[in-house]
């Protein structure tokens, strides 16, 4: 890796460093045997009432890998979490913790339980924060929901010491870390029950599609009896359960994953682990490098953690040379040609949506809810405001672009710390 022979900032009229074909970053990968899978499938089902087949085969391998004893698919992770909030029995009252910086997602199942989300701030990580967590508990808290940010665990020793000592649930939003361990334990595996994206985007993917996880086998049967009603209610809760009358009907949603996706899951999972291991690589290599520019902070798993590498998060703060801000900075490196410099949108502090603003607006039932203000979290809007995410590339075959990418961060640096201003 060199630094460019033209000192000029393409945002200025000079040569961009990065000069590889777009496009510099695609995922999911796939690719013959992705093409394989899905053609067997269409042989096999295109529709899975039950338990069975391919749907058995991948729940079977999510809970081994994550080692719970449940996993139950969905059509998303959206419809993961809110069979989550309905299956641990959340409603009407009962407050639920939320970090403020997530996905919207991982609250917004909330508002059809009736359970009131109550947010809180984050950390310099942008994970949840356990002492913002301690603050917000009242007499009516119920559960802490934890999203592992950008694949980065959550610092989940003081979060299950909290919701320990005050009795509450804690669960997880695993939607960015599959394959991320906290002190040596898979996140997915810390609470009464996780919910997971599987989404295009994430690492872990189907295309479209979800899973809930957990040990309790109640929250499992009331998992079931919220979106999968009928064949599967019959099969998977016992004749004497309080819930197998309602059967037919289960609780009336319907959140059955496709088993086409179900296949790209199983096809995605066979490749996972060599993949984590290329990413680990490469962040590894963008921490070396870009974590010694003045004012440029990477976001890194604590030294017992490992992450999933979803994104390469850095920080840029006023340490910066001539005290450049992300967005100057984004600007100068997309100049450059770096084209995956990222600056999350829909991603952001959920205090700033209109639906966690004013909820009363579209739910009646949260008319009288004191709107959260953005300026109650300080921390998320200084992350938010702060960040630069990039792709974590997997193959040794982009080490050439990874270089370029790094030199255009560092042509950009050589500029401020030489006076220059964006
Ligand atoms: C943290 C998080 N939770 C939940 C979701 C929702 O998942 P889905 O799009 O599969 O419904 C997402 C999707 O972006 C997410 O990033």
């Amino acid at each position: 890796m060199k630094s460019s022979s033209s000192d000029t900032l393409a945002l200025h009229g000079g040569s961009p460093v990065v000069t590889a074909a777009k496009p510099h970053f695609s995922w999911p990968i796939i690719d013959n045997r992705t093409h394989m899978a899905i053609a067997r499938q269409l042989d096999e089902s295109i529709s899975l009432y039950n338990r069975s087949g391919m749907i058995a085969r991948v729940e079977d391998r999510l809970r081994a890998a994550i080692g719970v004893e449940h996993a139950l698919l969905t059509n998303s992770g959206t419809s993961a979490l809110h069979s989550m909030y309905v299956a641990c029995d959340l409603g009407p009252g009962d407050e639920v913790i939320c970090p403020v910086y997530t996905f919207f997602a991982t609250a917004t199942p909330l508002f059809f339980t009736g359970a009131i989300p109550v947010l809180v701030d984050c950390g310099s990580d942008g994970n949840i924060s356990p002492a913002a967590v301690e603050a917000a508990i009242t007499p009516r808290t119920k559960a802490i929901v934890a999203t592992h940010m950008w694949g980065i665990p959550c610092d989940m020793e003081p979060l299950v010491a909290l919701a320990e000592r005050h009795g509450l649930m804690l669960l997880e939003d695993t939607s960015h870390a599959y394959g991320a361990t906290c002190g040596g334990r898979n996140v997915g595996s810390f609470g009464r029950a996780a919910a997971q994206s599987l989404q295009g985007q994430k690492p872990l993917t189907g295309g479209e599609g979800g899973v809930l996880l957990t040990n309790d086998a109640e929250v499992y049967r009331r998992g079931i009896a919220v979106g999968h009603y009928n064949v599967r209610c019959k099969q998977e809760i016992p004749t004497g359960h309080r819930l197998h009358e309602f059967a037919v009907t289960g609780m009336g949603l319907k959140f059955r994953i496709h088993p086409l996706a179900a296949a790209i899951v199983d096809q995605q999972m066979d490749c996972y682990d060599e993949i984590l291991m290329g990413r680990t690589r490469t962040a590894t290599r963008m921490a070396e490098v870009l974590g010694k520019l003045p004012g440029l902070t990477a976001v890194l798993p604590k030294p017992d953690d490992t992450s999933s590498w979803y994104a390469f998060i850095l920080r840029v703060d006023d340490e910066v040379p001539g005290g450049a801000g992300a967005d100057m900075i984004q600007k100068a490196l997309l100049a450059e040609g770096a084209l995956e410099a990222d600056r999350p949108g829909s991603t952001r502090p959920l205090a700033e949506l209109p639906l966690f603003r004013n909820p009363g607006a579209l739910f009646p039932a949260y008319r009288d809810m004191i709107s959260p203000q953005p300026d109650d979290f300080p921390q998320a809007t200084q992350f938010h405001e702060s960040i630069i995410k990039l792709p974590v590339w997997n193959r040794p075959e982009d080490d050439p672009l990874v270089d370029q990418y790094l030199s255009a961060f560092l042509k950009v640096w050589k500029h401020l710390e030489s006076g220059g201003s964006l």
